[in-house]
């Protein structure tokens, strides 16, 4: 595919952010707010690992992101194929732009192959979202996550135990503590009451009178046996609370392909949300119930219960803190959990202050002159 010349300002640095599925844009968001304030070219690659407008323009649209100067249209795969075509477009790519440093974002695999084309060429890279463990090496999280923080230059850590972590590894000396980008991205784009109270009336939905749902990840959604007990248990608990759930399109597949399309019908289903529709969501949700790494910290900084339907996480701090509870797929800890769940009267800020962005350019700023 050929690719077209971007134009940078003359005589600034130029970073590269490489972004490609739906929480890579929304970290994105805080990083290219705080760019734009700056005198620095900001090139936007995206992978098009993404690419239904609910999962990627809608973003873009609904955050007035710049338009990305490359779109490389990968769209979806298997997991090496997916991630050799990317790393090898996000080359192209990079060689064309030739960025001062290129900036990846949280674990998905556009992360990774945003990170192996930098790395192979010797381009300073930044992982934003770096040192998450979750300790289960089957997840393909988990292996973008060590895989790029291992190559990176530098590693700007939302949390403690992020850094911790790193240190484990050896990677103290290129790890930066700067809070998270995603606070950032949920104190600019705040949902505004007129936006919250159109979404919860057209979806007939009660302030903090029902439970959100999001589950999309491939523990969850590959095997017929875990997603038909997962779903069956939420169709069962919707007749107790109202339970909505925009549906991410790996799911409407295989529940399309395994035939369980009707074990839902007591759902509120939708598509998948825009960010600002979905903040509302969740900000007015009794509880939430997911299997999403972002959802999960939301809910904490929302102060909104979770429960999470993995066997690990790696937000651990908001298990710790008695705000977020591992069901895995189980039937009965589902009910009890969303049910019953009795969370502390307090929270602690866990990530930061919404100025992580600013931090981690300050930190670009002094090492890449
Ligand atoms: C990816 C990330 C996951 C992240 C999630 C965020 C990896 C390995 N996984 O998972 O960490 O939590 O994004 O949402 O990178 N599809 C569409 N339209 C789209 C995108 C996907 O129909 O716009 C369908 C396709 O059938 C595709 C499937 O969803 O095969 C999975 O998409 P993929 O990008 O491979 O992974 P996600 O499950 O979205
Ligand atoms: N999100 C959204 N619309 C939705 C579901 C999620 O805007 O319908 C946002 C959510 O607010 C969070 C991010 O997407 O910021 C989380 O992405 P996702 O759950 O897809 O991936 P994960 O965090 O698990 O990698």
């Amino acid at each position: 595919m050929p690719l077209k010349k971007v134009a940078v300002k003359p005589n600034t640095m130029t970073i590269a952010s490489v972004v490609g599925a739906r929480p890579n844009f929304i970290k994105l968001a805080a990083m290219a707010a705080a760019v734009s304030e700056e005198k620095i070219s900001h090139v936007i690659i995206h992978t098009g690992q993404h690419y239904d407008f609910e999962m990627s323009q809608v973003f873009f649209e609904g955050m007035a992101l710049p338009k990305p100067d490359y779109n490389l249209e990968v769209g979806s795969g298997t997991q090496g194929a997916q991630l050799g075509e990317m790393t090898k477009r996000c080359e192209a790519a990079l060689l064309k732009v030739k960025p001062h440093l290129v900036l990846v974002y949280g674990d998905t695999n556009s992360t990774l192959a945003g990170g192996l084309a930098a790395s192979k060429n010797n381009i300073p890279l930044g992982h934003i979202e770096a040192g998450l463990r979750s300790f289960d090496m089957r997840m393909q999280e988990e292996k973008n996550r060590v895989l790029v923080d291992h190559i990176s230059d530098y590693l700007f850590c939302p949390t403690q135990t992020a850094m911790e972590n790193l240190k484990r590894e050896g990677l103290a000396t290129k790890s930066y503590m700067t809070g998270d980008v995603m606070v950032d991205s949920m104190v600019k784009f705040s949902p505004p009451q007129k936006l919250i109270d159109s979404k919860l009336g057209k979806l007939g939905l009660k302030k903090k009178g029902y439970v959100l749902t999001t589950i999309h990840r491939a523990e969850n959604t590959d095997s017929i046996e875990r997603l038909s007990r997962i779903i069956t248990a939420l169709n069962d608990l919707s007749k107790e609370i109202p339970i909505v759930f925009p549906m991410h399109p790996r799911t409407e597949g295989f529940l399309k392909k395994y035939g369980l399309l009707d074990k839902i019908s007591n759902l509120v289903v939708t598509k998948p949300q825009g960010y600002l529709e979905f903040l509302a969501l969740e900000k007015y949700a009794k509880r939430i119930v997911t299997d999403s790494g972002g959802v999960q910290k939301e809910a904490y900084i929302l102060g909104v219960p979770c429960i999470t339907l993995r066997e690990s996480t790696e937000w651990v701090e908001t298990v710790k803190d008695g705000w977020n509870v591992l069901v895995g797929a189980d039937r009965k800890k589902m009910f009890d959990q969303t049910l019953g769940f009795k969370p502390p009267k307090t929270g602690s800020n866990l990530f930061g202050d919404g100025h992580a962005a600013e931090r981690i350019l300050a930190i670009i700023r002094k090492d890449t002159r």
